[in-house]
């Protein structure tokens, strides 16, 4: 038994192994159960035992040298490994969304209600036609109520609607508030439309109400001017139009001077210098009575607008599908 050439021969095939499976092959031929060296005591056995104490040291020694030498090995490869992760590589990119417009405009409109003290709420966008309709004075048979002439209403079965109008959270709040009452709804709203640049089956509005003693007209064209001269960062006109809704009396569509061309009339504001942006009016007395109040003593004003129409004037967008598309070549831009 030639223990020198075994660790030679061990030895030299340990320099030239380049990776860890090939050292672990190593190892099992050399180390393992089944190794040279275990193979190597099982041939000293049976000799007599002086003969096989000596050879016995021998092979053990050379174990612990192939180990050590093995080991060595090991440690470096397993070295090499951990510094193939290269800390000081960049790390990739990754993409960061945004916050798409319509929400935007939402938050900014929110921000500047909150300042002048308005809680922010949210109603529920499957109603119950009571709250949509009747607490609105809206009463059955109404055309506001068809499912597809005027009112456009998405029914459900079971007979709530998708809430055609933030509206329908006037009177759960009522319900729920003491006065003063001062708060925005914003929120999706849904009809049956046929689409086209300005009209969506389904859109946002912010609604608003404020209920209190004394309240008056003047309190409404205040809040509603401030409001338009924070969203637009400039100085506003408006004007109260006549109008109709149920749930006001009376009704005025608020109209602001058409900031491109400063009321001379042009093409966004089709020729009359002026861009209705609000539906708004004092709280109808029957429905602060839904609410549960006392329609002598409170009175209210109330408004609702489009957040789509805003966020289009405010970045130029000229067509409303734009929204839902999920065209990120759109949405990226803001
Ligand atoms: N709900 C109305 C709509 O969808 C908007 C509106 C008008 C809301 C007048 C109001 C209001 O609160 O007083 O067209």
């Amino acid at each position: 038994m030639d223990i020198e050439k075994i660790k030679e021969e061990a030895l030299d095939k340990l320099e030239d192994i380049q990776d860890n499976v090939d050292l672990e092959s190593f190892r099992r031929s050399y180390l393992g159960k089944k190794g040279k060296i275990r193979e190597l005591f099982s041939l000293i056995k049976d000799l007599p035992i002086e003969e096989k104490k000596t050879l016995g040291q021998k092979i053990n020694q050379l174990a612990r040298e192939i180990e050590e030498v093995f080991l060595l090995k090991e440690k470096e490869f397993n070295k090499e490994e951990e510094e193939e992760i290269d800390l000081t590589l960049p790390v990739k990119p990754t993409e960061l969304g945004s916050l798409h417009p319509v929400t935007q405009v939402m938050r900014e409109m929110e921000r500047i209600f909150q300042l002048m003290g308005f809680s922010v709420v949210e109603g529920p966008e499957i109603e119950d036609e009571w709250y949509n309709f009747d607490a609105l004075n809206i009463p059955e048979g109404h055309p506001a109520r068809d499912a597809l002439s005027l009112g456009k209403t998405f029914y459900l079965k079971g007979g709530n609607v998708l809430r055609t109008q933030t509206s329908s959270a006037q009177v759960r709040y009522m319900q729920k508030m003491k006065p003063p009452i001062r708060i925005i709804v914003p929120g999706k709203t849904y009809r049956y439309e046929t689409t086209d640049p300005s009209h969506e089956t389904n859109f946002f509005q912010l609604e608003g109400l404020l209920v209190d003693e004394n309240v008056s007209v003047a309190n409404l064209k205040a809040v509603l001017k401030k409001f338009l001269e924070e969203f637009f960062r400039r100085e506003v006109e408006i004007r109260l139009r006549p109008s109709y809704f149920p749930f006001t009396e009376p009704s005025f569509e608020i109209d602001m001077l058409c900031t491109v061309c400063n009321g001379k009339g042009c093409s966004s504001c089709k020729q009359s210098g002026w861009v209705e942006i609000l539906g708004s009016g004092m709280v109808h007395p029957n429905v602060i009575k839904n609410g549960g109040l006392d329609p002598k003593k409170y009175k209210g004003f109330a408004f609702g607008l489009s957040i789509d129409r805003p966020t289009m004037m405010k970045y130029k967008i000229n067509d409303m599908r734009l929204f839902h598309s999920g065209n990120l070549n759109f949405l990226k831009q803001f």
